[in-house]
């Protein structure tokens, strides 16, 4: 799993709200890379967001806070009516809390690479109880997955493209493609570079910062996406124009 082993403390990197006005000293997250002198490279990728958490464990986002209806109603276009959505990245669980109740004909399964979000997740999930949200699975989008194959109807990762290496794409898609049934969906949401251009000043800047930290991690290009999804057997369905110029980008698996 990269960079969790050299993990140790917080350093604070600029959360994924460009063009919501507010400034960007109050849209720093949490970049947990280790209490020394900061190195670019490997152990800089394991990004977490701004959070503040409750007394029993909940970690709550400004950003999430800010999403959750957008895409709330997003999503009831894109998910299928019932099955099981596997959310990679889950990262505080407020998301997985507020769409199990939204969804309560889908069956929720969140995860997170980071032990620490997964407690919060488990919070959340203790905290709802809600029995279509399941317990948080450990996975790391670019290792294989504990997942069976075709198990899963939609596969949904936010904010989560623009923290990870570009060759991290294809392990993400094959990866999502076996836990997929025939016909089901991959739904990504963040932000992205359309072509070679930025979709504000915001983001050109918060892409910036984020490359600064790691040459490896920032904004991928539509079609960049578009590409790997397609090479691993994914139809383009939809773009969908989202607050804070970002999109929801569906794909379908083959029937
Ligand atoms: C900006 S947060 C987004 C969390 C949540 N999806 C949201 O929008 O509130 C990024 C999340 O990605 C997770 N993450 C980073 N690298 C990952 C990886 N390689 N595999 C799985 N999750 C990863 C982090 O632990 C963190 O929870």
């Amino acid at each position: 799993m990269m960079g969790q082993a050299q993990r140790r403390s917080p350093v604070y990197l600029r959360d994924n709200a460009p063009a919501l006005g507010t400034g960007p000293a109050r849209l720093w997250g949490r970049l947990d890379i280790g209490p020394g002198p900061w190195q670019p490279g490997p152990m800089s990728r394991h990004i977490i967001q701004e959070a503040s958490a409750a007394p029993d464990g909940r970690k709550t986002a400004p950003a999430a806070l800010r999403n959750t209806g957008p895409l709330i109603e997003a999503l009831r276009a894109r998910l299928p009516a019932t099955g099981r959505v596997l959310e990679l990245a889950s990262g505080t669980g407020q998301h997985a809390a507020a769409f199990a109740a939204a969804f309560p004909a889908l069956e929720w399964l969140p995860s997170d690479v980071d032990p620490g979000q997964r407690s919060s997740i488990t919070a959340w999930r203790q905290d709802c109880g809600l029995a279509n949200l399941a317990a948080p699975l450990a996975i790391d989008i670019a290792e294989p997955w504990p997942v069976a194959p075709g198990t899963a109807q939609a596969v949904l990762a936010i904010n989560l493209l623009h923290l990870i290496p570009e060759p991290f794409l294809t392990p993400l898609f094959g990866e999502a493609r076996q836990a997929l049934g025939d016909g089901g969906k991959l739904l990504i949401y963040g932000p992205f570079l359309r072509g070679s251009s930025y979709a504000s000043e915001g983001d050109q800047s918060f892409d910036a910062a984020l490359r600064a930290r790691d040459p490896a991690i920032g904004y991928k290009s539509v079609e960049a996406v578009t590409g790997a999804a397609q090479a691993a057997g994914f139809t383009p369905l939809a773009s969908d124009a989202m607050p804070a110029n970002n999109l929801l980008l569906s794909f379908a698996a083959p029937q």
